[in-house]
């Protein structure tokens, strides 16, 4: 028999979100996955043939590129910072809609970026941040942070930071204004190029799935 498949979803806010697209699919886990007070971390599902480990955002993409869960479910702000080439990301899931944006004090907002040569930046997300500054001819030095990045600012860190914004709740209670957006953000199936070769009979059926429960989530 072959080894079950793992599908590594993200704590945090596109949990909510991603259950019921999982279900729709066909996918869905054991009652231990609910309990919040359970330290587990690997999860058996409806499916005999496939198990769920719950990782942070990041960790998703790492599992899946290397192979050690065949299929995942990551923003494509996570997929985008590592442009790993063992990632294959087929479907636009839908879910998890934010963006990443450029956030300054509010006021100080509005220097003119053109009269610079360098700027200083507070991120989770330096490959990205980066790219975003040599578009535009200026060289960011990043300081990486895992979160709470909002803070970065008024301990004087970094002036600017680059995070995710949703409702801009987070930036408004920290005194800061979103001043770029770097990209849109939502969602992505993403599944191991390798592994998709190799267990196609698995895998293209769940990607398929998936497809379709997109498009139905409106009628569900
Ligand atoms: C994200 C992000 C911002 C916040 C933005 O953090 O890093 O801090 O959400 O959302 P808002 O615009 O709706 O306020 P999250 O709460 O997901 O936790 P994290 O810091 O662990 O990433």
């Amino acid at each position: 028999m072959t080894r079950p498949l793992t599908f590594a979803i993200p704590k945090g806010r596109i949990l909510d979100e991603a259950l019921p697209l999982l279900a729709r699919a066909g996918i869905e886990p054991e009652a231990e996955f609910h309990d919040k007070r359970s330290r587990a971390l690997r999860f058996a599902t409806n499916r005999p043939d496939v198990s769920i480990i719950r990782v942070r955002a990041f960790d998703v993409a790492t599992f899946v590129a290397h192979g050690a869960a065949q299929i995942g479910i990551v923003g494509s702000d996570v997929v985008e910072e590592f442009d790993y080439s063992e990632l294959y990301a087929p479907v636009d899931l839908d879910i998890g809609h934010c963006r990443l944006s450029v956030a300054e004090p509010a006021g100080l907002a509005g220097e003119d970026e053109a009269a610079m040569s360098h700027v200083r930046v507070a991120t989770k997300y330096p490959h990205l941040t980066r790219r975003y500054y040599e578009a535009m001819g200026l060289q960011a030095e990043c300081v990486k942070l895992n979160g709470a990045m909002e803070l970065a600012p008024s301990l004087g860190l970094s002036r600017r930071i680059v995070d995710l914004v949703s409702s801009g709740a987070t930036l408004k209670a920290n005194g800061l204004v979103e001043t770029h957006v770097i990209m849109q953000v939502s969602a992505r199936l993403i599944v191991n190029r390798a592994a998709f070769k190799m267990r196609s009979a698995d895998l293209a059926p769940m990607v398929e799935a998936f497809r379709k429960a997109v498009g139905v989530k409106d009628a569900a």
